[in-house]
């Protein structure tokens, strides 16, 4: 949460800034601020409570000018979002500024020690406990401004990604991180810093990728220098990056999320491009075959993730009882970090995360290795913290995700633990060959189908104009459908903020429906399986209470098609891998309702994409 991003070299740092936080505005848009130094030596710091487009027009007559800057997008923490919570912040003297993404978690003793020594401080953030702690240490102990930063870092319990300038030195900028990302983008005559590469790819391929606890001094004119808090020089590792700038583009779409919800047949397949041979029954997944072992004797399974990469691994349960016959618990990455959890060392634990930054998730990994356990990652951002924090796992190439509400990282995640499933099985001998080698035809042939649902769109479109004005809905759903209601009714509150609650279809008479009247919408996803005639029993009993089915049911279904006040058909595919299909139009129901109501889908209300406080 929160996104920063820093230039020095010899180009204007202001447009590069600007167009820096547009693309880091996933990670928090409660306010945006900018300084830059100009060539006169003064530092203009302009900041502005709302989102970055509210910056531009307040600094339209400012001097903005200066090859050297930081910009900063907030998700508040600590301080409630208005100008000047925003950052960047001032040291005492005003001539330092900073940025900052994480939480100072002891700031307020800090800030105690500093008040009894004379600070002020003009806001309530514990970035400012930090930047006047970094300029105390620099005066008093007359040290270099890199050197009070590692200094003042020892004192620091929290996370941190922070990047410092003096007014009194144009020529550096300092740099640090902990907990929080941190890419440093190396070009010709000049340097870049941002949360993620996005801000970067256009000026540069070349970056490092800063480690916890290092301290990075970029000088005009002069190499890298990064140093621990040990003062120990590192080596900087420069890597190529692979992304390219299409990705992070609206390509002609309104939204992110709906260009999102269009490139699953793409990110679906090269999901499992290189792993899957249906032809030779092969699925060779190069990140677990170390742990082949594990798998093979692996007494559980457990699952530590939020939201709807949650929501991946209540399918992924339902896939590996079933097919590895191993048993599987889900958790929210949060309540199992501090729940004192039973691991054993034959468990295999895996965190699933779109980012591989979500802080719950990231402690949930750290307490499970602590234990013994194997912890494998699925994440979709290469090089993440989730990622190198495990001992190995699969990247899920669904590209960057930009629009806040997750719909590609979904079917990515439940596209390669599917395969993991199936590896799994495998491996132990769970699954007769057909059965096997079914599954692999069916998985290879979802991409495809994703490609039909999509041709619903106009429907769907009708549909969602039908239903825009609701207060409530309801999605239910049973066996591995149910996760999709969740994960429906999750899409739908949150950018559309109307409330609904995903429910197992057959839960429903303990509770929901004495909600159920003519006015409440209910999504049931009603597709052909073991629990397709339960399911319409739950529908007949919706529709006794007046209530309005909006149904997915297979192609050529007549049953549910009878009861059903809507009905979307989606292709047939086998029972455990309906998930992959059946969100898709759950996902263009909640877009389209969402823009007809006016909200801003790729940017909901107090929602981050990138959760890295807990
Ligand atoms: C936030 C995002 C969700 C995401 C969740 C977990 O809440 O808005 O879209 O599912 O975090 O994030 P992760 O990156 O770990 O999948």
């Amino acid at each position: 949460m929160c996104g920063i991003v820093a230039y020095i070299g010899k180009r204007e740092a202001y447009p590069i800034l600007i167009k820096g936080l547009q693309r880091l505005e996933y990670r928090g848009y409660d306010s945006a601020g900018v300084a830059m130094i100009n060539k006169a030596g003064t530092l203009n710091v302009f900041k502005r409570k709302g989102k970055v487009s509210e910056l531009l027009a307040f600094v339209k007559n400012e001097d903005t000018t200066g090859n050297i800057g930081i910009g900063h997008t907030r998700w508040a923490t600590h301080g409630e979002p208005n100008d000047v919570n925003s950052h960047p912040h001032y040291s005492q003297t005003k001539d330092l500024v900073m940025i900052h993404n994480g939480i100072i978690e002891n700031y307020a003793a800090i800030k105690e020690g500093l008040t009894k020594r004379g600070h002020t401080f003009l806001s309530q953030t514990d970035t400012e406990v930090l930047i006047h702690l970094i300029e105390e240490i620099k005066k008093h102990e007359n040290m270099k401004l890199d050197h009070a930063v590692q200094a003042a870092l020892k004192q620091v319990i929290g996370a941190y990604a922070i990047v410092v300038l003096d007014k009194n030195d144009p020529d550096t900028i300092v740099a640090a991180k902990k907990g929080s990302p941190m890419v440093i983008g190396i070009g010709t005559d000049d340097f870049f810093i941002a949360s993620d590469a996005s801000p970067i790819v256009e000026y540069t391929k070349n970056v490092v990728y800063l480690e916890d606890e290092q301290v990075a001094t970029l000088r005009r004119g002069q190499e890298l220098k990064i140093r621990n808090l040990k003062d120990k020089e590192v080596t900087p590792y420069v890597q190529e990056l692979t992304l390219e700038i299409e990705s992070i583009e609206k390509g002609g779409y309104d939204h992110f999320m709906l260009k999102e919800i269009y490139e699953q047949p793409r990110s679906v397949l090269d999901s499992m491009r290189g792993r899957l041979k249906a032809n030779e029954g092969e699925i060779k997944m190069g990140g677990i075959v170390d742990h082949e072992k594990k798998f093979e004797k692996a007494k559980r399974i457990i699952f530590v993730a939020c939201g709807t990469s949650w929501h991946a691994g209540l399918v992924a349960e339902y896939l590996f009882e079933e097919f590895a016959r191993v048993p599987v618990e889900v958790e929210y990455a949060s309540e199992f970090r501090y729940r004192n959890p039973i691991i054993f060392e034959d468990d295999i634990v895996i965190a699933i995360s779109q980012s591989g930054e979500t802080a719950d998730t990231l402690a949930a990994i750290e307490l499970a290795k602590s234990k013994g356990a194997t912890v494998l990652g699925v994440c979709n951002v290469v090089g993440s913290s989730i990622a190198r924090a495990t001992h190995g796992g699969s990247y899920t190439h669904a590209g960057p995700e930009i629009g806040v509400a997750s719909t590609k990282a979904f079917t990515a995640q439940v596209t390669v633990l599917t395969l993991m499933a199936l590896h799994m099985a495998k491996v132990r001998g769970t699954l007769s060959a057909s059965r096997y080698r079914q599954l692999c035809y069916e998985i290879e042939a979802i991409p495809g189908k994703i490609e039909e649902v999509l041709k619903l769109n106009d429907k769907l479109r009708e549909i969602a104009f039908i239903h825009k004005d609701t207060s409530n809905a309801l999605y239910l759903g049973r066996g591995v459908s149910f996760p999709v209601a969740l994960e429906g009714a999750l899409k739908l509150k949150e950018i559309s903020y109307i409330h609904a609650e995903g429910y197992p279809a057959a839960e429903m008479k303990h509770g929901p429906i004495a909600l159920i009247d003519e006015e409440m919408p209910v999504f049931v996803i009603a597709t052909k399986g073991a629990n397709y005639e339960k399911v319409v029993s739950n529908i007949q009993e919706v529709k006794a209470r007046k209530g309005k089915i909006i149904a997915v049911v297979t192609s050529g279904d007549t049953e549910v098609k009878s009861v059903a006040d809507y009905c979307i058909e989606i292709p047939e595919t086998d029972e455990f891998l309906v998930p992959l299909i059946a969100v898709v139009p759950l996902q263009l129901l909640s877009y389209h309702i969402a823009v007809m109501r006016g909200c801003n889908v790729d940017q909901p209300r107090n929602l981050a994409k990138s959760v890295t406080v807990e």
